[in-house]
């Protein structure tokens, strides 16, 4: 077969593990030809690729990023932009098509299926919030990160007796502050799913100030929301094609906000894209490796508008439609574990 793979959004570690075990599987077992469209659905628009094969995959395995790079391209948004993509599609004699995205990528597959696309989806986010999988490669990547700058920040927060604030990332989930908050001993942990009480931030911090450290450190979610903000803490008013304003901030916000209220002097570290960078864990090389082998394997068995996912430790398949219909928030059986270390309200 002939097969085209692109990958869409924000970038994540493990994107090219999955590139290289699709393309891997694919040419050893199957016999397949592979073509790679550039920066997600911006290259199936415009026909920009790059031929994937054993030696351009080569070495990719513990590389970050993506050597397909990525972009957030909304192609309902541009005007006869589908009716293009299919003639790309048609012209370069594909087969198939896999799509390494979040739900925004997987909406654009969707519509492309809708027109007869022959198309595959593996999951992507470092959010972790796509719903229908257990788990997104890349994530692993971003907590460890996040967790060693929590651990790091420990030493010189408690050297200047401060508050800090860790800002991660997290849109509409709270994945990754709750795991880096929980794995790093943060004091307290805000995510998206609540709203910000800073009454009780406040209670918390000092707490922790009234025993026998005198330090403290918050982590909270770039999309977390704080009472007296409307909506969500963004820079400027800048919007991507999928909607989405630039989100960041809500870390200095909170920490002039208890700087205020407790009188401790309080800092802000925003870790932002660092997240996303460097090479992916083991874990994340291996679920994207598994993703990947599934990828090529349901192009095989014709499981088009499929989406390949983790369920507990197996990886089946469910509709793409079904997996971006909502957000997978973080339980409140995980919210327990933070409230259980937390003294009592
Ligand atoms: O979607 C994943 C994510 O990492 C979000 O947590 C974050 O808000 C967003 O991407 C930022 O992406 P970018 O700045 O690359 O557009």
């Amino acid at each position: 077969m002939r097969i085209g793979m692109l990958t869409g959004g924000g970038d994540c570690p493990g994107l090219n593990a999955v590139i290289r075990a699709v393309v891997r599987k694919g040419i050893l077992h199957y016999g397949d030809e592979f073509i790679g469209f550039m920066e997600g659905w911006k290259g199936v628009l415009n026909d920009t690729t790059m031929p994937l094969n054993l030696e351009t995959t080569s070495g990719i395995l513990q590389r970050g990023g993506t050597i397909l790079r990525s972009s957030r391209t909304n192609i309902k948004k541009i005007e006869g932009g589908f009716e293009k993509c299919l003639k790309v599609l048609k012209d370069e004699k594909l087969d198939a098509l896999i799509a390494l995205g979040g739900d925004d990528t997987q909406s654009i597959s969707l519509e492309l299926i809708k027109r007869g696309v022959p198309c595959v989806g593996v999951p992507k986010t470092i959010d972790n919030d796509l719903s229908g999988t257990d788990a997104c490669f890349g994530f692993d990547t971003a907590v460890s990160i996040a967790t060693e700058a929590v651990d790091r920040l420990h030493s010189t927060t408690e050297s200047h007796s401060r508050v800090q604030v860790v800002e991660v990332m997290g849109r509409d989930a709270g994945w990754i502050a709750v795991t880096a908050g929980v794995a790093g001993g943060a004091d307290v942990v805000l995510a998206p799913e609540k709203e910000i009480d800073i009454e009780d931030v406040v209670r918390l911090v000092k707490a922790r100030y009234a025993g026998s450290k005198r330090f403290a450190i918050v982590v909270v979610a770039e999309g977390a929301k704080l009472p007296h903000v409307e909506g969500q803490v963004t820079i400027g008013e800048k919007k991507d094609s999928f909607g989405h304003a630039r989100l960041s901030g809500i870390g200095q916000a909170l920490a002039e906000e208890i700087e205020k209220r407790t009188g401790f002097e309080t800092r802000s570290v925003n870790l932002g894209h660092t997240q996303r960078g460097g090479t992916p864990t083991a874990f994340d090389r291996m679920l994207a490796t598994r993703y990947g082998i599934a990828a090529i394997d349901l192009v095989h068995q014709g499981g088009f508008g499929q989406l390949v996912v983790l369920k507990g430790t197996a990886i089946t398949n469910i509709p793409i439609a079904d997996a971006i219909a909502k957000t997978r928030t973080v339980g409140e059986d995980l919210f327990d574990v933070i409230k259980g270390l937390q003294p009592k309200k």
